[in-house]
């Protein structure tokens, strides 16, 4: 027996269905279901990338996960709790504790929103002192997530895609999540502005223990963040592993067909990661050397 311990999240045999318009009063409903007996796992600390084509029901599993829709059948328990059954102090806690940051940082920020009021917004809804003031905090965190603390009262527009999603992940953070789904957060940002804000993501975990459900279409990018991948086609999952294995050996024919669309170097990413890691240990070795 391994001891295996018991999973952040745990969704069981999960499905949506959504009514299909144009059949009339008399006429049963017609359903269309777009996740389809859905079960997945997130282990605490790890990143469990959900992958698959458009269309493949990949953000309606995370919608349903972060109770933004109700579920037609099936469980989700988040640490041991029955997440659909949530009311009142739980919901709202649980609505701290599960972040997602969106694809598109324009439309997810409100626009005529400072800095300061979208980062702190999540905890005066939820009527919690933020810590150290509403200023001070704000700038702490965007040091964080690599902004000038000095463009606190700044709005969204006056920021660039990367530097938008990072307010998006600023404003995740400011509640100490348990797991972040990040459904596409990467998906617009150019290559170089991508494998950057992968860092940022790798390195916040790094340092916060929290879970990613990391959403992506795009598997190069899966393959730098993933603890274990969930590929999804259709509505189904069609095969669950650690990452390497996925990537290395995959079982499902789909999962196969996805990898071969891949294309092979990537040389912009690695040179960038490489730069990025070059000077993150060097920033670590100046911290050790000054402490
Ligand atoms: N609110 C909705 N009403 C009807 N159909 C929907 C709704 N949301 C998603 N769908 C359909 O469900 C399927 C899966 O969508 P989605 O979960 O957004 O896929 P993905 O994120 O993998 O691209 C698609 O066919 C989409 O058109
Ligand atoms: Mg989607």
């Amino acid at each position: 027996m391994t001891d295996t311990p018991e999973p952040l999240l745990r969704a069981r045999d999960l499905v949506k269905e959504f009514a299909i318009p144009g059949g009339g009063p008399l006429s049963r409903a017609r359903r269309f279901r777009a996740v389809d007996d859905v079960s997945l796992e997130v282990r605490t600390g790890e990143t469990l990338a959900l992958v698959g084509e458009s269309g493949s029901g990949k953000s309606t599993t995370a919608r349903l996960i972060a109770r933004l829709i109700d579920i037609t059948s099936g469980s989700i328990e988040f640490a041991g709790r029955e997440v659909h059954a949530l009311t009142g102090r739980a919901l709202h806690a649980y609505r701290s504790e599960v972040q997602v940051v969106f694809q598109d940082p324009y439309s997810s920020l409100n626009p005529r929103h400072s800095v300061e009021r979208i980062v702190t917004a999540p905890l005066v809804y939820q009527r919690r002192r933020v810590p150290g003031g509403a200023r001070a905090f704000t700038k702490e965190l965007m040091e964080r997530v690599g902004l000038d603390p000095d463009h606190s009262a700044r709005f969204p527009s006056q920021f660039s895609g990367g530097q938008a999603q990072r307010i998006g992940i600023a404003r995740a953070l400011a509640v100490s999540p348990k797991l972040i789904i990040a459904d596409e957060a990467v998906s617009a940002l150019d290559v170089s502005v991508q494998a950057q804000v992968i860092n940022l993501l790798r390195r916040l975990q790094d340092e916060e223990g929290f879970s990613y459900l990391f959403i992506a279409h795009d598997l190069a990018v899966v393959r730098q963040i993933a603890t274990r991948v969930a590929v999804m086609n259709g509505g189904r999952i069609v095969e669950t592993g650690d990452r390497d294995q996925v990537f290395e050996e995959p079982r499902d024919d789909y999962t196969k067909k996805l990898l071969s669309a891949i294309p092979r170097i990537r040389p912009e990413w690695d040179a960038a990661r490489r730069r990025n890691e070059r000077a993150r240990r060097d920033r670590e070795r100046q911290e050790a050397v000054e402490s």
